[in-house]
């Protein structure tokens, strides 16, 4: 039974659902080649007893099917399909382009990236090849067109996985043919070699370029680079990317490949490969690997930040969560592993934010090889251990809620603004304050408004903001007058917006707009901020309400706006750090200041002042979030406290079975669904 997808939300739906047959995908990375082939009839009994339903192979498999140029070996790789078809397991077939066989770059090395100091990497890892090399071109776009000849209308095929984290390790490359297609690429940006100029601000030290010729990619120089130039080339790897994942794509369409095609998009706070945003469209569905950091106390509040990232990014269709891990990974300073009933918690929370499923890296844990210490669903111990029972019942778990697949989160009123591209224009370049960690504001604001039971959608600039009461726009430094436009216009319209320190400070190409700060909100904010003041480390600013600011102050004036809160201490004491202005019926709030203590009393103040109000229920430490289909919807609660909670609910809880009349008891860890009535 599937919940459908409501009405109100269908319009540009239309591609097929991962998770059409009315089951959440359950599985992840299947590697098979690491292994004996005695192994693999071990592996499809062990995922049948786990509730697998879906696993992406073929993901390092190239090596193995073209043994060389030209020369395929399929058998192999047939009697892995079929193992996994006769056992009713799903396949999510990869082009299995992250991984270029060693023949291929002992016959081509120029395809291997260049660093930006224009030194060639060497085999022996794996994404090794630039994007733009017509080389690597025709190689990766014949292995897809092979694979979609020979498997595309295989029935256990149910989705296509084109390559792996695209620009995960080679996003930049700084090779003479990369310069070429970067040269070419800013002549269709700028059309004349004078708007590049401009755009760049090429004047300061000198910078001016006579004509495109002299346009190369941003190799290392002595000195500092120029940031805007330096964001022109973040653009340009991205959009290679983006045109290596349609070249494949339409390979495999060319083949004969009818079902859904997508790729594994690395969304989180600290990755930013690509500019997601604008790969949307060509994804059937949005499909993301995320990976808590075991050092992280509060791991489960990122992960609701990049759910809702997940889901801010197409609200159209359910997501998928592609790659989690089970347990330890092997590449943070410590990998500790997850405790117990973690992996459970959060694979439900994906789900609750709208995944329709929940695979992991990978199946199988490997014996050797880079990942030998990441942890896998079949643990290196085999399956008498606790992971492997908490393994088989999640799988259970997700047998259970399956009938929300296809459903949507229920609309929020509440909208975070992110945006990748912003976060690169303030990481290029020298700035007033380095290292800073932009992102971490609109975390902040996600948690507090997520504790309110508000469950925000983050979305991108380009997102239609209409239906929002309340917008936040966190540390969104480079935007484009039409987003400062649209938040005029949702103000005037009865929204409440909140724009953070750092947000509207350069324009699109990384050009400060003067004439006072923040230049893109200046005037629906009714300010006039004169200079920044980022605090010295371990400094802080006390405001007059109490609470306290660190890393950043503005020395601010507010020209046609009310004060909040003003500085009680230090060299801006008495001048402002949060302001409100009415716009026609709506407000526009300025907070100047990196508030950390007493940030929550703003909160609540901007919430109140927006009138939007919770549509789940509030209990400490219990996540809240709804999922609706066409007729009926699900309230899925998790308790992330270490002490039992009574949620009010009615209805049927799945994963105990149980009818649910007015309140649920929540133990500490718990996870619960309940289908509403
Ligand atoms: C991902 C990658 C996987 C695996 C995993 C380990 O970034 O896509 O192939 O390496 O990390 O955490």
């Amino acid at each position: 039974m599937t919940g459908g997808r409501p009405a109100h939300l269908a319009a540009g739906a239309g591609r097929p659902a991962p998770a059409a047959d009315g089951r959440l995908l359950f599985g992840g990375d299947y590697n098979p080649e690491q292994w004996d082939a005695s192994v693999w009839r071990e592996d499809v009994a062990l995922m049948r007893e786990a509730g697998v339903t879906t696993v992406t192979l073929g993901v390092f498999s190239w090596a193995f099917v073209e043994v060389d140029d030209d020369v395929w070996e399929w058998d192999w790789f047939d009697e892995v399909v079929g193992l996994l078809h006769d056992r009713g397991i799903g396949i999510d077939l990869a082009t299995p382009t992250a991984a270029p066989p060693t023949w291929l770059h002992r016959a081509h090395p120029e395809i291997i990236p260049v660093d930006r100091r224009g030194i060639r990497y060497h085999p022996g890892g794996r994404l090794g090849w630039c994007a733009s090399h017509p080389t690597w071109h025709e190689y990766s776009t014949r292995i897809a067109r092979r694979l979609g000849e020979r498997y595309g209308d295989h029935p256990a095929v149910r989705m296509w996985h084109v390559g792996n984290e695209l620009g995960g390790g080679n996003r930049l490359c700084f090779c003479d043919v990369s310069s070429d297609a970067f040269r070419a690429w800013t002549r269709e940006r700028y059309g004349t070699i004078e708007a590049l100029n401009r755009a760049w601000g090429t004047a300061v030290w000198g910078l001016r370029y006579r004509s495109f010729d002299d346009v190369i990619a941003p190799l290392a120089s002595e000195s500092g680079q120029n940031p805007s130039m330096l964001l022109a080339f973040d653009r340009f790897s991205s959009d290679e990317h983006l045109a290596q994942f349609r070249r494949e794509r339409d390979a495999l369409r060319a083949a004969g490949v009818a079902t859904p095609i997508t790729t594994n998009l690395m969304l989180d706070v600290g990755g930013s490969v690509a500019d997601y945003a604008g790969w949307v469209d060509d994804l059937d569905v949005v499909a993301i690997d995320h990976y808590t950091k075991a050092a992280d106390p509060h791991r489960e509040r990122e992960l609701a930040f990049v759910a809702s990232r997940a889901r801010g990014l197409d609200r159209r269709r359910p997501w998928l969560v592609m790659e989690q891990s089970i347990s330890a990974v092997n590449w943070q300073r410590r990998n500790a592993p997850k405790v117990a009933g973690e992996a459970i918690r959060h694979s439900v929370q994906y789900i609750a934010h709208g995944s329709d499923g929940a695979l992991f890296f990978q199946w199988r844990a490997s014996a050797s090889g880079v990942e030998q210490y990441h942890s896998g669903l079949v643990p290196h111990a085999g399956t008498r251990t606790q992971q492997w029972r908490e393994v088989v019942r999640l799988g259970g778990i997700l047998n259970r809620i399956g009938e929300v697949a296809g459903s949507l989160v229920e609309p929020s009123s509440v909208a975070i603004v992110a945006d990748i591209p912003a976060k690169w224009a303030w990481e290029e370049g020298q700035k007033p304050l380095h290292d800073y960690p932009i992102e971490a504001a609109g975390r902040r604001w996600h948690e507090a408004l997520s504790a309110r039971g508000l469950v925000p959608d983050v979305v991108a600039p380009s997102a239609d903001l209409a239906r929002y009461g309340l917008i936040v726009v966190p540390g969104l430094y480079a935007v484009d007058d039409s987003f400062a436009d649209a938040i005029r216009d949702a103000a005037a319209a009865g929204a409440t917006v909140v724009i953070g320190h750092l947000s509207g400070i350069v324009d699109e190409e990384n050009r400060i707009r003067t004439g006072g700060y923040p230049g893109a909100f200046r005037e629906v904010l009714g300010v006039f901020g004169e200079e920044f003041a980022p605090l010295l480390e371990g400094d802080e600013s006390l405001l007059a309400s109490g609470a306290v600011a660190v890393d950043w102050t503005e020395r601010l004036r507010a020209v046609d706006a009310e004060v909040v809160d003003a500085y009680a201490s230090g060299p801006l004491s008495g001048l402002p750090a949060v302001t409100r202005r009415r716009v026609g019926e709506g407000e526009a709030w300025y907070v100047s200041a990196d508030i950390r203590d007493e940030f929550d009393d703003l909160v609540e103040r901007v919430v109140a002042a927006s009138g939007v109000t919770p549509r789940v229920p509030v209990v400490a430490r219990v996540e809240a979030v709804r999922r609706v289909g066409e007729e009926r919807s699900w309230l899925f609660l998790i308790n992330h406290g270490e002490t039992d909670a009574v949620v009010p609910a009615i209805g049927f809880e799945l994963v105990a079975g149980a009818e649910v009349s007015g309140s649920l008891a929540l133990p500490a860890g718990g996870v619960a669904v309940v289908r509403e009535s």
